[in-house]
């Protein structure tokens, strides 16, 4: 079933089922890998609430999470402008650091976080997206853990919104 938001029309891509499979995989993953690393996990909002409240339930080991705000974008393509980071409230000097993600599209966003994030001093960053556009890449960023390595093409659902709308679909959907 097609969704129209404002101009746009929508068509099912990832379906809940698969989000949830391949979060589990992640979330198993991620516990084995940092399993005596209490790690910290910090959603960008607002685009990983909803990827990050699922894949926290997959993680099984001593674990923090936070969320942070970077907003810079609006409508459907990146405006090249970065703000500045709001929200950080835990001290990351020393900690393992896995900043989640809803999407990495060129990169500009993860970079210039990963820029900040590297002054407060963390032992390392690892980075996991839901989705990854390689062939919007513009900032190389070495993401560690990607949920699904998808096309060019705008999408929205699952946290992923189209000018403010449609982050409450529980699937992604992608451009007509
Ligand atoms: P980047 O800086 O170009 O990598 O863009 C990163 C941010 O732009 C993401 O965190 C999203 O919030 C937003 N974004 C990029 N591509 C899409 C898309 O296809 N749908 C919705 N939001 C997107
Ligand atoms: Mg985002």
């Amino acid at each position: 079933m097609t969704v129209k938001l404002k101009d746009k029309e929508f068509v099912p891509f990832i379906s809940a089922e698969s989000i949830d499979q391949r979060l589990k995989i992640l979330g198993a993953q991620i516990s084995k890998d940092f399993k005596n690393d209490n790690p910290i996990l910090l959603g960008v909002l607002n685009g990983s609430f909803m990827f990050l409240s699922d894949l926290a339930k997959y993680i099984d080991i001593p674990s923090e999470f936070t969320f942070v705000k970077l907003s810079s974008y609006s409508g459907e393509n990146s405006t090249g402008k970065v703000k500045s980071l709001i929200g950080l409230d835990s001290d990351l000097k020393g900690r393992k650091v896995i900043v989640v993600e809803d999407i990495v599209d060129s990169g500009l966003s993860m970079s210039h976080l990963l820029e900040i994030l590297q002054t407060k001093e963390p032992l390392d960053i690892s980075i996991v997206s839901l989705l990854f556009k390689p062939e919007a890449l513009k900032f190389p960023v070495e993401i560690d853990y990607v949920g699904f390595e998808i096309a060019n093409k705008f999408v929205v659902g699952y946290g992923l919104d189209y000018d403010g709308l449609g982050r409450n679909l529980p699937s992604i959907y992608q451009l007509k």
